[in-house]
């Protein structure tokens, strides 16, 4: 699909539909009253009818006469204080989905008035975007319903247009890599293997201009990842640790890295898991995906920044030389690991991620997994959970993420979570029981990145929805991708200060 700006007004736009928001509680103004006065008066009608309040993406159609749009799709956007980027992303991605299934191939999409034009048109086009994924790429024969749509003209308005068209091609990158990691993280474990997801990242890192390093169980054995390895040896399939990397500033000796986990299948391996939903943990590459996607994203938006994104990847199996619960693990940094819980694999496979993004030269780490149950119980699907061991750099990443359609709350790593990991027999053993389950696991990350500043993502509960939403397909929702892009480009807009890690003493008081 194409998304452009279009050069024409909304009242005089040719397409299949025209697009028009519309606000809860307010007559209508601007584009609605523009194009409503083309219909002779049809949109004040919907509304005064009660057919739509304008709330959050109600929709009614209108089809249209004598005018050069065939139809006018009215989409509420809910009360106009809370009109936040995201909301235009979600509106987008409505037009899109209601009208894609139902044949309309070219759509102009009309943006309210006095909006940041850079900001809508960038979420204007993810939206839209994301809206087209077919998530039934394995159904033989023609999709029942899909999306048809093979043009979204942005109607521009008075807003600024080149900021507009920077904004759109900007949304446009994002919203491919967002479906790029859904892509990945649909399709399932039997084609999903750890070499299949190092051969993605090979061809997105091709596609991207980016450089890239497939370390295979020979090299890890070499680096001592004995932790990594050890969640693989259950399985026939070897684990993989891509290393994808960008060059975007020469002159600093900063270096960002984004790690994800990318756990191919997660049985639960000999400590295995009921049989109830236990195919959902084909999404436990969710966090890997992101990081993949993230970097083909980065490479195309080119910010002035270096980042390496790292995706260790591996198949979680019961089997005869399978890790079993009393085993200890070393890790690369020479660490001892007590696995008595064999589920417990993700932060198994990070430990070692972490410690050779430090070894590569990271001066700030951002990962993302699927890594807890626990933190699907304290924030629902609500919202991912974000641990740090710097307070300046969660605050702030917590600023940039703020409203880009996905959300993230903070959970505390007090000193009380590192005593709950402490082995009998090692350095750290890979669970603390039940209380705090995404905290302990967030401290045990945290053993292995030291002092370099660094936040850890749980998307558990968010990087695959069941339900579908009027923008949104079920399944993969391409989280943690957005968070992701934004906080590297911020990083590179607004510098990357390595004040190292932030801690609250009697002196910083004083
Ligand atoms: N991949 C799972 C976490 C998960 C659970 C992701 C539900 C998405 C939805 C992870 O590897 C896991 O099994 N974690 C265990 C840890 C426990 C054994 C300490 C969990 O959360 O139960
Ligand atoms: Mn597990
Ligand atoms: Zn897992």
């Amino acid at each position: 699909m194409q998304v452009h700006v279009s050069n024409d007004s909304a009242a005089s736009v040719t397409a299949g539909a025209l697009v028009v928001p519309v606000f809860a509680g307010e007559a209508l103004d601007g584009v609605a009253s523009e194009v409503d006065h083309v219909l002779g008066g049809a949109i004040a009608d919907v509304l005064s009818s009660g057919e739509i309040a304008g709330k959050l993406n109600e929709t009614s159609l209108v089809h249209a006469k004598d005018a050069p749009f065939k139809r006018v799709l009215v989409i509420g956007l809910g009360e106009r204080a809370k009109l936040t980027p995201s909301v235009i992303a979600k509106y987008a991605g409505t037009a899109v989905r209601f009208l894609g299934k139902r044949g309309v191939d070219s759509i102009a999409i009309a943006l309210p008035d006095s909006v940041d034009a850079s900001l809508a048109g960038s979420f204007a086009a993810e939206g839209a975007i994301a809206a087209t994924l077919d998530t039934t790429i394995y159904r033989s024969g023609a999709p029942e319903k899909p999306v048809v749509t093979k043009t979204v003209a942005i109607v521009c308005g008075n807003a600024d247009r080149g900021a507009l068209e920077a904004g759109v091609q900007r949304g446009a990158v994002l919203g491919e890599a967002v479906n790029a990691a859904r892509r990945m993280a649909l399709t399932p474990a039997n084609d999903m293997t750890p070499t299949h997801l190092a051969g993605r990242a090979k061809e997105l890192a091709a596609d991207a201009g980016l450089e890239i390093d497939v370390l295979d169980e020979a090299r890890m054995r070499e680096l001592g990842m004995g932790s990594l390895l050890g969640v693989s040896s259950g399985s026939d399939q070897p684990a993989t640790l891509s290393v994808m990397t960008y060059k975007g500033d020469a002159s600093s000796r900063d270096t960002v890295a984004l790690v994800g986990k990318g756990l191919t299948f997660d049985s639960g391996g000999i400590s295995i898991k009921p049989a109830e939903n236990m195919h959902e943990m084909k999404y436990d590459m969710s966090g890997g995906a992101g990081v993949i996607a993230a970097m083909w994203a980065i490479g195309k938006l080119k910010p002035r920044i270096n980042v390496i994104g790292l995706v260790p990847s591996s198949e979680n199996l019961p089997g005869p030389s399978a890790m079993k619960p009393g085993d200890i693990l070393r890790a690369m940094n020479g660490k001892t690991i007590e696995v008595l819980n064999t589920d417990a694999e993700g932060r198994l496979i990070l430990a070692d991620a972490l410690c050779y993004a430090r070894k590569l030269g990271a001066t700030k780490i951002v990962d993302a997994a699927t890594l807890t149950g626990a933190c699907v119980i304290a924030l629902g699907h609500a919202a991912s959970g974000a641990m740090s061991n710097d307070d300046a750099f969660v605050e702030r990443f917590l600023k940039v993420v703020g409203d880009i359609g996905e959300r993230y709350w903070p959970l505390p790593l007090y000193p009380d979570f590192d005593q709950q990991i402490k082995s009998d027999i090692a350095d750290l053993k890979n669970t603390g029981g039940r209380p705090g389950g995404a905290e302990t696991a967030g401290a045990f990350l945290k053993a292995f990145v030291e002092d370099t500043p660094w936040i850890h993502l749980d998307v558990a509960g968010t990087a695959y929805l069941d339900s579908e939403s009027p923008f949104m397909a079920k399944g993969p929702t391409g989280t943690p991708v957005r968070a992701f892009v934004s906080i590297v480009e911020d990083l590179a807009k607004n510098g990357t200060p390595s004040n190292g890690v932030a801690k609250s003493t009697v002196a910083a008081l004083a």
